[in-house]
């Protein structure tokens, strides 16, 4: 029998994609199933940005570049994160990559060594867990508490500290809760990391994507030049997920072998997905206005209509595109319940304990979708439960 590797039998997949795959299932059976399981926004991407794209095939910016990615790039994303972050990192700071999720994995593989705890949210995004598991690590849970408005205390991070501590994971706005820490929480957590001598990769995909609250970055303190790791990109805010473009601002020495993992692993980002990323840094801004605009709405309604639902009750999320309805006075499990509302009344959800187990007793919406699926699903889940 030909043996694979113990590191592969413990990295694990996303539930999102194992749902959308049942979903679509019922879907060809003729079912009409809402979607409410995939996190991506529903617009898409601006054309002055598609535009940039297409313009760079055509001048054949289609051949390899530079793995750390192209300098006109980077110079944008320093820009940014200036103008954003409040600090100008140093060009040889910025990395580019093919989404921002290689960007999680490469500073995790570039950080960890087995036997390393990790520090991350509970429930969180389920790739810190996973690539924590492969690299023979140990998560260590904070659980993100309901009466906290799912925030992570920093006084619980405190307590969990032990001299294998290597790593924090923050995320804010956060996925799946739609939590979005504050300036005091983000100091806070940044000082205890600089007092434990343990990195912080922070996870600010959404960092556009807040209702009414302040984005902060816990990279500030050190300005990325020592612990932190800053990871954003474009997939979400610029609703780009399929061009596949992220960054990530990190310590001189640690971008130095990100870039060798970029070159053993996929040798660069597409050249002409970095440049529509210029115009989507550089261009007119007024589309993720439009946007938040439209999921502010949005998130209204769903909040609203989940609220009126007997045995389900909601919190307003702060960021991001989720809801995270606690779901207890069903008496349902997260996965019986999400299970019974894709059969049952076709609306496609994801159970909170595919983030983690503190997510039992919770189910995910991503609201990234019509207003009228939105009623439609309120109403068939409505009389489920009637
Ligand atoms: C918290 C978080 N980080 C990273 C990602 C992945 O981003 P990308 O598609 O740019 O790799 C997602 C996507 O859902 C996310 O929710």
């Amino acid at each position: 029998m030909m043996q694979l590797s113990d590191g592969s039998s413990r990295i694990y997949g996303e539930a999102a994609f194992e749902i959308l795959a049942k979903a679509q299932e019922l879907e060809k059976q003729g079912e009409k199933i809402l979607h409410f399981e995939i996190g991506e926004p529903d617009m898409d991407t601006p054309a002055n940005i598609v535009k940039a794209g297409i313009k760079a095939i055509k001048e054949k910016k289609t051949h390899y570049a530079p793995s750390i990615g192209i300098v006109e790039l980077r110079n944008a994303v320093q820009n940014e994160v200036e103008k954003t972050r409040g600090y100008r990192p140093d060009l040889e700071q910025i990395v580019i990559t093919p989404g921002l999720k290689p960007g999680i994995f490469f500073s995790m593989l570039s950080i960890l060594n087995p036997g390393d705890e990790v520090i991350y949210q509970d429930p969180s995004y389920p790739t810190y867990g996973s690539v924590t598991a492969y690299l023979g690590a140990k998560g260590v849970l904070i659980p993100l508490l309901e009466e906290n408005d799912f925030r992570i205390n920093p006084d619980d991070i405190k307590k969990k500290i032990s001299n294998k501590t290597k790593l924090i994971v923050i995320n804010s706005p956060q996925n799946p809760t739609g939590s979005v820490i504050t300036k005091n929480e983000i100091s806070e957590i940044a000082e205890i990391a600089e007092k434990f001598n343990i990195f912080i990769i922070s996870d600010e995909i959404y960092s556009k994507m807040t209702y009414g609250t302040t984005h902060y970055t816990p990279t500030l303190r050190d300005e990325a030049k020592e612990r932190t790791v800053l990871l954003d990109g474009f997939s979400k805010y610029y609703a780009m997920t399929g061009w596949r473009l992220g960054y990530m601002i990190t310590p001189v020495k640690m971008a130095m072998r990100l870039q060798n993992f970029l070159v053993s692993a996929i040798s660069c980002t597409a050249s002409f997905t970095q440049w529509a990323g210029i115009e989507a840094l550089i261009g007119d801004q007024a589309f993720i206005k439009k946007m938040m605009n439209r999921f502010i709405m949005k998130r209204d309604r769903i909040v609203k209509g989940l609220n009126s639902i007997s045995g389900f009750s909601c919190l307003s999320p702060k960021g991001a595109f989720y809801v995270f309805p606690n779901i207890k006075n069903t008496k349902m499990t997260s996965e019986k319940c999400a299970n019974y509302l894709l059969n049952k009344a076709g609306v496609a959800v994801l159970p909170g304990t595919a983030f983690g187990p503190g997510g039992e007793g919770y189910l995910r919406f991503s609201y990234a979708n019509t207003v009228e699926n939105i009623e439609e699903a309120i109403e068939r889940i409505k009389k489920l439960f009637e």
